[in-house]
């Protein structure tokens, strides 16, 4: 069992990725109150009998305070007090909802993540970013809080929609291409085996990330500065997302490559590193091309909530396995998508 440890300001948070689901529970004191996405409980519910718990309902307009209210009068049911301990159990949907809930309810109590998704388990139970959407608008209301423990439990993933794994392999790569050259040549050899859900490439490729992201957000808790380079893709990749049905992970594939390729036409990327992204992203069968109206696009990143003033602050490679951040004027950029496009 791999175990990583992540230390900021806002608490500790022990990390293990592993499988843990039938046994794990069982080993909590106090008895655990579960906040369980609605299709891990359909799935898993055998597990679950045993537990005060509480569904999540599935999909992101149900990401909203509503929910957070409802959960909060399911808990007032239960009696759940300061000296209770809550368990988010789901993909990164179902664990922002119960790590906000647990900030929140009572102004604070103990809460731990068991992460059910490939996305969640490289990136969204890690890190303390706990929240909700309003009005359509994503993560517009959350804290900062980080949980006790994230238990990564990989045999979880045996359910998930294939269509959903693969969208997480997007921000798998992401973390090579940002942070770890040798990782991208790991992937490269080994993608079948991840397509395949290798148990000991699955168990290398969760806590590899796991740990990136730690070490990042260890350095950069509130995102003021290194923490950004995990949006690697993700200005472009968001504003495809909300223009197109495509995945998160699908859309950041498609916006890695164009950072790549900004990359390269600023000279910090060889047309061999453009090339090498492409074609792992296309091994493991993400997208790395859509038709876009570019004008489209560059509206919705004008919106985007990171812009300051007239520049966007722009993650690329200086070569693979190096992110940097450079702001680039909009004026630039609209230039840029309608080259790309
Ligand atoms: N807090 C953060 O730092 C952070 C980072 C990235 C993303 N996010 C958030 O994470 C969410 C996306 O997370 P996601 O990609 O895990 O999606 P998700 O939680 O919506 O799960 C995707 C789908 O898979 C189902 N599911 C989950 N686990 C399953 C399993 N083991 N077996 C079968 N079905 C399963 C869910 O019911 C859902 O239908 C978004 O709301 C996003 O805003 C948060
Ligand atoms: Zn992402």
């Amino acid at each position: 069992m791999h175990q990583i440890k992540l230390t900021t300001p806002a608490g500790t948070t022990d990390i293990e990725v592993g499988e843990f689901l039938s046994s794990g529970l069982g080993r909590l004191d106090p008895l655990p109150v579960l906040l369980v996405d609605e299709n891990v409980l359909g799935h898993y519910n055998h597990l679950f009998s045993q537990y005060p718990c509480i569904a999540v309902p599935s999909g992101e307009p149900h990401k909203t305070l509503q929910t957070v209210e409802n959960i909060y009068r399911e808990l007032v049911r239960l009696e759940v007090d300061r000296t209770s301990l809550l368990v988010g159990i789901g993909g990164g949907l179902a664990t922002d909802v119960a790590g906000f809930v647990a900030s929140t309810f009572l102004r604070e109590i103990r809460f731990g993540f068991i992460s059910s998704t490939l996305l969640g388990q490289v990136d969204a139970s890690i890190g303390g970013k706990n929240g909700v959407n309003l009005d359509g608008y994503k993560n517009m209301i959350g804290t900062i809080r980080q949980p006790s423990f994230v238990w990564c439990d990989l045999s979880l993933l045996a359910t998930l929609e294939r269509r959903e794994y693969i969208s997480g392999i997007a921000e798998v790569i992401k973390y090579g291409a940002i942070r770890d050259v040798n990782f991208l040549d790991y992937l490269q050899r080994h993608m079948t085996g991840l397509l395949n859900l290798d148990g000991e490439i699955l168990r290398e490729v969760v806590a590899t990330c796991a740990a990136i992201k730690v070490e990042v957000v260890q350095e950069d808790e509130k995102e003021s500065g290194l923490r950004r380079i995990l949006n690697f893709g993700h200005t472009i990749g968001h504003a495809i997302e909300r223009d197109q049905k495509v995945l998160h992970g699908e859309a950041i594939s498609i916006g890695m490559v164009m950072a790549a390729r900004i990359s390269n036409s600023l000279g910090l990327l060889p047309g061999s590193g453009v090339d090498l992204l492409t074609g792992l992203l296309k091994s493991a069968g993400l997208p790395v091309e859509i038709s876009l109206d570019p004008e489209r696009i560059f509206d919705n990143i004008r919106k985007d909530k990171k812009k300051a003033g007239e520049t966007i602050q722009f993650v690329l490679v200086d070569g693979l396995g190096k992110a940097i951040v450079k702001p680039i004027p909009l004026a630039e950029i609209k230039q840029i998508l309608h080259d790309l496009c």
